[in-house]
């Protein structure tokens, strides 16, 4: 059965690299893929549009997809709309509205990169880390949250941090099914040593690990995880945790494969279906000059192919092609060493499609 590829482009240089991720999906195409692509609008494009960064069209076509590539949102020139009509809400809309709770964040480094980390090379070569972090709850979304004044005339601002243990539950299993399918190491990051919510955490990853008994099961508190990654990261296999540490460890994780600009990622509902996309940001700084990097788009196709197309022959195969075109010695800005010369971004799309079809 065709499946359906809805493709966000965003903002910044998003609409660049995923335009050779879209070249990527129509080589695959040609080569009998049976998909059907179809674009639209999020983030600050679609404020621009239509007054919203997530209309409800795009949440329709959204919700219609078996799958959907985004590039990225945001910029400087939105940081003053109200909270409710940045590029960001766009993105969070589409995460709680399509329940994307499992958020799969790779951190593999690629030997050929291995000058380019700024860690030295014996600490990261061989990387191979995945972090999972939740992604539909956490203080991103608990209530209440804002900005109040006191009867001194003091502003306050106050978010909530707040997990059922059904979400953790959750998470967790998607957690130790994945750390099935690797190393079978699980770590479970959490703060339990001061907050009551992650201390459920805790006892919640340890009552569900007695139905993983081949999976062995480790906690580290958050500070102590953040040291331990830039120090022995390879110690690292899958790591479990919520939103918003997630989101400052992937970052970290990130910079070990020496750039953002390869990473891709997959946020995942219940039953697979998933939204892929880079974990870098929309760059403003770069957009529109052709220099960003294409990679880890396209490498969030290949997550989509496995994860969701159920594809993995071809997964396989893309990713073995971006194997090939740094094994040429292609590289963007972003991964190019000291005076080496680098590659544009069409320049580097048309390098995959070609090593994906030769
Ligand atoms: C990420 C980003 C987002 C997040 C922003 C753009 C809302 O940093 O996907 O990691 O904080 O989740
Ligand atoms: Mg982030």
């Amino acid at each position: 059965m065709t499946k359906k590829i809805l493709i966000l482009p965003g903002d910044g240089i998003g609409p660049e690299i995923v335009a050779e991720a879209r070249k990527v999906l129509e080589a695959l195409e040609a080569g009998g893929l049976d998909v059907e692509l179809e674009e639209g609008l999020i983030g600050g494009a679609a404020y621009e549009a239509h007054g919203h960064p997530l209309p409800a069209a795009t949440l329709a076509q959204a919700e219609r997809a078996d799958a959907i590539l985004l590039g990225a949102v945001g910029g400087p020139q939105y940081e003053n709309l109200e909270r409710a009509l940045r590029p960001e809400q766009g993105l969070l809309g589409l995460r709680a509205g399509l329940k994307l709770f499992s958020n799969l964040r790779p951190a593999i480094l690629y030997p050929q990169l291995a000058a380019a980390s700024t860690l030295k090379p014996e600490v990261v070569s061989g990387l191979d880390l995945m972090i999972v972090r939740e992604l539909t709850g956490g203080i991103y979304f608990g209530q209440p949250r804002g900005v109040r004044e006191l009867e001194n005339g003091e502003k306050e601002g106050f978010n909530t941090l707040v997990y059922r243990e059904s979400e953790i539950e959750r998470i967790g299993r998607s957690a130790f099914e994945i750390a099935r399918r690797r190393g079978r190491k699980l770590c479970s990051v959490d703060k339990a040593n001061v907050l009551e919510v992650t201390e459920l955490w805790r006892q919640t990853m340890m009552r569900i690990a007695a139905d993983y008994a081949d999976v062995e099961l480790s906690h580290m508190y958050v500070d102590n995880a953040a040291m331990q990654l830039v120090r022995t990261p390879k110690q690292l296999d899958v790591m479990v945790t919520t939103n918003m540490f997630g989101d400052i460890l992937s970052d970290a994780a990130a910079m070990l494969t020496g750039s953002i600009g390869m990473l891709p990622s997959a946020s995942l509902d219940a039953d697979g279906k998933g939204m892929y996309e880079p974990i870098h940001g929309s760059a403003p700084d770069i957009a529109g000059q052709g220099i960003a990097n294409p990679l880890a788009t396209i490498l969030s196709v290949a997550m989509m192919l496995r994860y969701s197309l159920d594809e993995n022959a071809r997964a396989v195969a893309l990713e073995a092609a971006v194997g090939t075109v740094l094994d040429q010695g292609l590289r963007t800005r972003d991964i190019a060493a000291a005076g080496q010369a680098s590659v544009s971004t069409a320049a580097m799309g048309d390098a995959v499609v070609a090593a994906l079809s030769g």
